[in-house]
């Protein structure tokens, strides 16, 4: 497969066409970024880090009856994906409380929310994400209210599954944000699950094992990246 022309280039990764009918290619690279875009670094690995926990929690996912847009990788920082078209939804399945949720309501940091919570922003940077409820997605046309319901019902479905392969190794899956996208008529879970997307906590420690220590500058990142990562995709057997 050969990689062609830019499709489009985010925050932290490069979406690039290809040669082959409606694949194409994710590069992850190395620029991490915080707090709206006003926190920004390159820090090296990072994109092979990220890369590697979200294919393999694909890889997981898809064994585990999860439609995702993954297909391969060509070397550690390429993904080969379905095409898809992006849903401006970001889906937050959140098992702990911590982050915008404590900051924005009475909730205490590290409370059980059991049922998890699903929390769902617009993806518009300009807007800076703002939080949606279901009325106003359905009344956007975002989604219809069968493909809302289904939805939630699939980022449930990944929080548990998930849940179970991150505290077979001893850590907490605190919180985490997907997105989804369509090819036709299906719903295809895209984008990435990796330490930027997910808040993760050592179970017997407590510590942050994600993008908070960088956020809060509570470590060496790429250290901590490394070491979850291999924790992660290599150390254990999957559930
Ligand atoms: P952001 O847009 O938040 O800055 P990234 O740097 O992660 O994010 O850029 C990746 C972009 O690619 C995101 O906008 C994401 O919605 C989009 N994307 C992810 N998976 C697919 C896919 N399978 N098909 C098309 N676009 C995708
Ligand atoms: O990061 P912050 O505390 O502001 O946001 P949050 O709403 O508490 O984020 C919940 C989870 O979603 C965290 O794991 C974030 O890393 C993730 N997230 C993300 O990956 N991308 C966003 N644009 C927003 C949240």
């Amino acid at each position: 497969m050969k990689q062609k022309n830019l499709l489009y280039t985010g925050k932290a990764k490069s979406v690039y066409h290809t040669d082959t009918k409606d694949r194409l290619i994710v590069e992850f690279r190395d620029d991490i970024t915080a707090f709206d875009g006003g926190k920004k670094d390159v820090l090296k690995n990072k994109g092979n880090y990220n890369a590697g926990v979200s294919a393999f929690f694909f890889d997981y996912l898809e064994k585990n009856g999860v439609k995702t847009h993954f297909f391969t990788m060509l070397d550690p920082h390429h993904m080969v994906v379905r095409k898809l078209e992006m849903i401006p939804l970001e889906v937050i399945v959140r098992n702990v409380a911590a982050g915008s949720i404590v900051r924005n309501y009475p909730f205490r940091e590290g409370t059980l929310l059991d049922p998890p919570l699903i929390v769902i922003d617009y993806k518009d940077d300009a807007r800076h994400d703002p939080m949606l409820n279901d009325e106003i997605i359905i009344a956007l046309k975002l989604v219809t209210p069968a493909e809302l319901k289904k939805i939630k019902k699939v980022a449930l479905e990944i929080n548990r599954l998930l849940s179970a392969v991150l505290a077979a190794q001893g850590i907490t899956l605190v919180d985490f944000k997907i997105e989804f996208g369509r090819q036709g008529k299906m719903i295809y879970l895209g984008d990435e699950i990796s330490m930027d997307s997910m808040r993760l906590w050592d179970k017997k420690t407590g510590e942050s094992l994600d993008k908070d220590v960088y956020r809060f500058e509570k470590g060496d990142v790429m250290a901590i990246y490394n070491r979850v990562a291999q924790r992660i995709t290599k150390s254990g057997k999957k559930p």
